[in-house]
Formats: structure tokens, C-alpha cells, sequence
């Protein structure tokens, strides 16, 4: 185990010291842009006013002889545009594909000094994390970044579940963790066809009581893992994230499970169509009803101790902090959007 007075140690000489406290950013969505298309990417410069974070997709989806020129597209949309808030991801492919150590190697070289987050997927434990790490420390040392590029694992093979709390915790550049519900799927042969969301199939039957048809519940295939992601999250002070919903003919489903996420304690969550951009800024985005009550605990215990009632519900020292998440999030919509900004009343 890392001593506690090494662990924030830059890993390279010349590297820039880690984080201690993450960056406080809004990340509602983190929007996959496949950068070998250049359609597509011609409207990054639009996507910037519209999203919180703007991901260069490297992995999966991109066929095997597009790698290439993703790579190359994603570098030249990182330096043609000015990213101001909106954060700039890229997700490399995984560390065992012959492309990840060019992944890493061209675009820090070529734009690490714009870069945020590297997302790294099929995590199966700390070991993938403390390779990286390193690899990023000689190479922000190289090149001379001064802000550390951190590190989003995405949680999507069961040896990662097992692991997800040392990966949690497995470096001060650890940024969050999305669930990969495909792979995730896959690893564990899990028998849908779906990326997240329900399925028909999961479900509880009420009680037989001699009517013919019995009500059918169904549950969420998520729930046990987004709980153990927000809680390996949570305790190492990083954040959690929903990943990818793959139907994009169901807005109602994806809005759904996103939501549940959002109660559960994620941050955001992946949004793959334009469509969903939308849905991920409602999600999560508290509600301004929750909002206006929060504010009101807030107000009347400013000292954050004691016990009050409100509207006939008792309040107390965890209750106002439960108001206060719920209002921390608010001011950090309302500095950037100020249409919720009113709706707040903030
Ligand atoms: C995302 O990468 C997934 O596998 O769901
Ligand atoms: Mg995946």
C-alpha cells in the first residue's frame, strides 16, 4: 500500500502535483463525439454552448481502421476550439488494444494542456489505474502540462465490480466512474441485448389471488450495481456516473433511468444521441420545487444543528445536509444556465 505522504507525490519529476480536492464542474452529460466523422465534428463548436462536457470517442464504435484518423480528429478538434467551462474528455481504447499507448502517447504530446479527463474502459482493477497514472505523469512532464489530466474508469467487467472500491481509490488523478452497463452485460452473460435501462423479463409477480391476471413489477437489472459504484464513489470523494441508455427511440425509458441514477447519487451520465442531451440537463438538474424547500432548511437552521419543522416534516443537523447537496448543485446549474438560475430563484 502507498504510504499516505506519498500518495499525492507526482509520479514523474516535472510532472504537475495531483489534485487534493477535485475541481467542483458541472457534468450533467458527457457527450460522446465520434472525431473520425467530420460532420460531426464541424458542430463541436455548437455542442460547446449546449453540454457540460465534450468526449472524443477512441473505443468502441470506432471501427478498427478508423482508429487512426479518431485519434487524429480528436486532436484537431481539441486545439481548434476554445472550451471555456465545457469540459474535454477522451475516451481511449482499452489497455490491452493495440491502440492505447499511441492513444495516450500522441494526444498528450499533441494537447495535453486542454485535456481533462482521460476515460479509461474495461477497469479491472487498480493495477489498470496505477498504469495509466504513471504513463500520464512521465508524459504531462514531457510536454510540460501544468494542470494533472485525471482519470474516469468506466465500471463495466465483473472483476471491476468486484474491485470498484480500490479502483475508486486507486490514485488522486481518479476523476469518477461510469457504469458501462453493455460490457458489464457481457462480462457477466447476462441475458439481454439492451445498453442499461430495464428489461421486461426482470420482474417480481404480485401475489396469485385467484384473479387470472397477476400484476408484474418490473425491476431495475441496475440497481444493485449503480449503488455499490455511488457508495466506492462517494467514500473516496469521487464522482459516480450513469453511462450509456442505447435505445434512443425510448426517451421515456432513458429519462427514467437516468433519474434513478440522479436519486441514487450519480453526477450525470453519458449521452450518445443529441437527443438526450436535453434529457440528462432536466435529470440532473435538481427540481426547482426540492430546490425552494432545500433553501428554506438552509434559512431556518443557519448554523446547520438543532431541529425545526417544516411543512410538518422534521428537520435536523442530516436533513440540512441533505439540503444542502440539493442546494450546492442548484448554484452550480444557475452559474451557468440562467434560465435555471431563475427558476431557482437564485
Ligand atoms: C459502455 O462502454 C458500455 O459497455 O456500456
Ligand atoms: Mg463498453
Amino acid at each position: 500500500m502507498k504510504l499516505p505522504r506519498q500518495f499525492y507525490q507526482p509520479l514523474a519529476i516535472g510532472a504537475p502535483a495531483p489534485w487534493r480536492e477535485l475541481p467542483v464542474k458541472l457534468e450533467r452529460m458527457i457527450h460522446f463525439v465520434p472525431p473520425h466523422l467530420d460532420k460531426l465534428r464541424a458542430k463541436v463548436p455548437d455542442l460547446l454552448r449546449q453540454v457540460d462536457v465534450v468526449l472524443g470517442n477512441l473505443e468502441d464504435a470506432i471501427p478498427a481502421d478508423a482508429k487512426q484518423a479518431a485519434r487524429r480528429g480528436f486532436i484537431e478538434m481539441a486545439k481548434v476550439s476554445d472550451f471555456g467551462t465545457t469540459g474535454l474528455w477522451t475516451r481511449i481504447n482499452a489497455l490491452n488494444s493495440p491502440w492505447a499507448l499511441d492513444d495516450v502517447i500522441e494526444i498528450v504530446g499533441a494537447v495535453g494542456g486542454k485535456l481533462d479527463v482521460v476515460m479509461l474502459p474495461k477497469v479491472d482493477g487498480p493495477w489498470d489505474v496505477h498504469y495509466l497514472d504513471q504513463l500520464l505523469a512521465q508524459l504531462e512532464a514531457r510536454h510540460a502540462v501544468k494542470k494533472p489530466i485525471l482519470i474516469h474508469a468506466i465500471l463495466e467487467t465483473a472483476q471491476g465490480v468486484n474491485n470498484v472500491e480500490a479502483i475508486a481509490a486507486a490514485s488522486p488523478r481518479m476523476h469518477g466512474i461510469s457504469l458501462g452497463p453493455a460490457d458489464l452485460a457481457a462480462s457477466r452473460a447476462m441475458k439481454t441485448t439492451r445498453v442499461g435501462g430495464g428489461h421486461p423479463d426482470y420482474a417480481v409477480l404480485a401475489d396469485a389471488n385467484g384473479e387470472s391476471a397477476r400484476k408484474k413489477f418490473q425491476q431495475d437489472l441496475w440497481h444493485y450495481t449503480i449503488a455499490k459504484m455511488v457508495d466506492a464513489c462517494a467514500a473516496a470523494g469521487i464522482k459516480p456516473f450513469y453511462g450509456p441508455f442505447g435505445d434512443f427511440s425510448d426517451p421515456a425509458a432513458c429519462e427514467a433511468q437516468f433519474r434513478n441514477a440522479f436519486l441514487m447519487g450519480c453526477a450525470g451520465a453519458w449521452s450518445l444521441h443529441p437527443s438526450q442531451i436535453d434529457i440528462a440537463k432536466r435529470v440532473f438538474s435538481p427540481d426547482p420545487a426540492e430546490v425552494a424547500f432545500a433553501r428554506k432548511v438552509l434559512a431556518a437552521m443557519p448554523d446547520g444543528a438543532g431541529a425545526v419543522m417544516i411543512d410538518g416534516k422534521m428537520q435536523d443537523d442530516a436533513t440540512w445536509k441533505q439540503a444542502k447537496v440539493v442546494v450546492d448543485l442548484a448554484r452550480l446549474v444557475a452559474a451557468k444556465d440562467p434560465d435555471a438560475a431563475a427558476r431557482y430563484r437564485l
